[in-house]
């Protein structure tokens, strides 16, 4: 049977998008349900568009919605792909260790409240660091703390300015994020990622 994976998103979906192009209808793992706190979220036109179930969450901030949309759908992983708010306590405390995130900056760097979209591209070129990339991390209770468990890195080049430097981390987010999910598959729960992703660009 191939792993649950349940996918979090309060926008664009292009993440979402690659793991379904990604996830092949052999694949160890199958997206069976995305879960939005946002009605209008483009990513769930990308779900529809998949066949895939998905849930609004009427209120984001209680576990009741999500625990009940997890266990219909027997969700073995959740990953949150674009997803902006924080993930319930208590839904936390059930699936420990069975949620990852995506995060468009080198972590430990960059992340914490506040810090996604273009600020966290932003505040990379700010600093002058010579690189960028994409981290997928276990989700705790604490934004971007969680354990990392792979990374893609990209240059910064010269010219930069937020939005080339984050068409380049979206690049290999888009291989980043589907590795992760494969090596979960093949492990039985989220795990280090050995290959490594790099830039096409
Ligand atoms: C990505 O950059 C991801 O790293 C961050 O939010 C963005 C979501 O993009 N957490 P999309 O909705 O997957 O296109």
């Amino acid at each position: 049977m191939p792993m649950h994976v349940a996918v979090a998103v309060s926008g664009r979906g292009s993440n979402l998008e690659a793991l379904l192009r990604a996830l092949g209808p052999d694949a160890p793992a199958r997206v069976v349900l995305v879960l939005s706190n946002r009605a209008d979220a483009p990513a769930l036109e990308r779900a529809a568009a998949g066949g895939i179930a998905s849930v609004t969450l009427h209120d984001h901030a209680a576990s009741g919605e999500w625990l009940a949309a997890l266990d219909r759908h027997a969700v073995d992983l959740l990953v949150l792909a674009g997803y902006l708010k924080l993930v319930p306590a208590e839904v936390i405390a059930r699936y420990r260790g069975r949620i990852i995130n995506i995060h468009p900056a080198l972590l430990p760097k960059f992340g914490g409240p506040g810090m996604y979209g273009r600020r966290v591209h932003e505040a990379v070129l700010a600093s002058g660091a010579p690189e960028s990339g994409a981290t997928v991390h276990l989700v705790d209770e604490v934004y971007d703390r969680g354990a990392i468990l792979g990374q893609a890195r990209v240059p910064v080049l010269p010219g930069d300015d937020a939005d080339r430097l984050a068409a380049r981390v979206l690049e290999v987010e888009h291989r980043l994020l589907p590795a992760a999910v494969l090596a979960a598959a093949a492990a039985g729960r989220p795990v280090p990622i050995h290959e490594p992703v790099e830039s096409h660009q």
